[in-house]
């Protein structure tokens, strides 16, 4: 039946009925209502944005309910949310969100980079804090609708981009702690700049103190829940008055490394038997599965020059490669920066020079050029949005 397309009349009264059971359950991209903004913000220098702080004039929103399921999309006009006080997304951060991002490429055209990975990844999330889930290609879709009439906010620049916000969020109106009956999908989107200026790479110090854990074994660090994130600011805190920008989250007895502020982690040097090697650490449950991650997987595995390893790595590994000189970069990677060197770390009271910039950084370069250049260069028709 082709209920999902725009425009088709039911005649009989025992059929709408049952298509509009139907599409309670089915309700997709075709069926999104599109009331955009009419008045118009002016579109920032992308050179001296703040991260997050400027938001394009429309959003998408799918309200959800046990007892409708989803219901049609909306792209309108960017506007406050109004929440009963007793939302559990409020109380109980029964919450959820995504970070994609679209990019003009140099003919013209905008594209999204490997979303579906996103889209599984928010799927999963979903599960993990019993919020709905969806359809992941009709979510796509929307997202792509949004893009498409919010167009003129890609930067015009192959440096800077449109960032993605898409968030879940639990709006029970009841503050029993349970799996919500109702919830807000709804996306926003931010233009960002370049993370690095014309190509410098600013390497960052790190503050390693394994009394504080980012994620752990059975809980949600693979997952991406607002409640990852709004505990981890306490320690982030912490790391600036140490006078390092990041906090470099240890696990375990054998203080094993795991990630780098919001970033996944690469180390690239001799292992211990000899190889050249590129580790991150496995996905075991408490580290989030980038998009970036995957991606230099990807390439590396594909260029076949080093061994590519998901591995345990220990703060004693690291310290013994750095004594020996075996360690040749370090870098973590994410959405935000693609990769991001890394040049000090704070631990057990000593600073410990990783010699990343001093190598190249050869690799970390690499990484950050091939990325980029698929993001613009790259014209994949699928990722397409205009
Ligand atoms: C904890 C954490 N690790 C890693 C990443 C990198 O993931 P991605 O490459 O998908 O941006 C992020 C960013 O979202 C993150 O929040």
């Amino acid at each position: 039946l082709p209920v999902t397309k725009r425009g088709v009349t039911w005649k009989r009264s025992a059929f709408s009925i049952s298509l509009l059971f139907f599409r309670m359950i089915h309700t997709g991209a075709s069926d999104l209502i599109i009331t955009p903004a009419t008045t118009f913000k002016e579109k920032p220098d992308p050179t001296g944005l703040v991260f997050g702080t400027v938001f394009t004039d429309n959003m998408l929103t799918i309200q959800w309910s046990l007892a409708s399921g989803w219901e049609k999309p909306y792209i309108k006009p960017l506007e406050n949310l109004s929440l009963h006080p007793a939302s559990s997304a409020l109380h109980y951060a029964i919450e959820l969100f995504e970070g994609m991002k679209a990019y003009r490429g140099v003919d013209g055209k905008i594209r999204l980079f490997r979303p579906t990975l996103n889209m599984e990844r928010m799927a999963r999330s979903a599960r993990r804090t019993t919020l709905p889930t969806f359809d992941q290609n009709e979510l796509l879709e929307c997202i792509r609708k949004l893009v498409e009439v919010e167009q003129e906010w890609v930067p015009y620049s192959t440096s800077a981009s449109l960032y993605i916000r898409p968030t879940l969020i639990g709006t029970e109106p009841s503050l029993g702690v349970k799996k919500p009956t109702k919830a807000l999908l709804y996306v926003i989107l931010s233009p960002v700049g370049a993370y690095f200026a014309s190509g410098s790479f600013n390497p960052i110090s790190l503050w390693a103190d394994p009394k504080y854990v980012r994620a752990w074994k059975g809980g949600t660090g693979d997952c991406k829940l607002g409640g990852n994130y709004g505990s981890a600011i306490y320690a982030q805190q912490e790391a600036l008055e140490f006078g390092c920008q990041q906090v470099l989250w240890l696990y375990g007895d054998d203080h094993q490394i795991t990630e780098v502020g919001t970033m996944n982690l690469f180390l690239y040097w001799i292992n211990e038997d000899g190889e050249n090697e590129l580790a991150t650490p496995p996905l075991d449950g408490i580290i989030l599965p980038g998009v970036t991650r995957q991606s230099i997987l990807d390439l590396a595995l594909n260029w076949g020059e080093f061994k590519v390893s998901e591995r345990y790595i220990t703060m004693s590994d690291l310290t013994s490669a750095l004594e020996e000189n075996r360690v040749k970069e370090m870098f973590g990677a994410g959405t935000a920066c693609i990769v991001c060197p890394i040049s000090k770390i704070l631990y057990k009271g000593k600073h410990l020079h990783i010699p990343t910039m001093e190598n190249g950084p050869e690799l970390t370069t690499r990484f950050l050029n091939k990325l980029s250049d698929i993001q613009v260069r790259c014209f994949l028709f699928y990722n397409q949005i205009k």
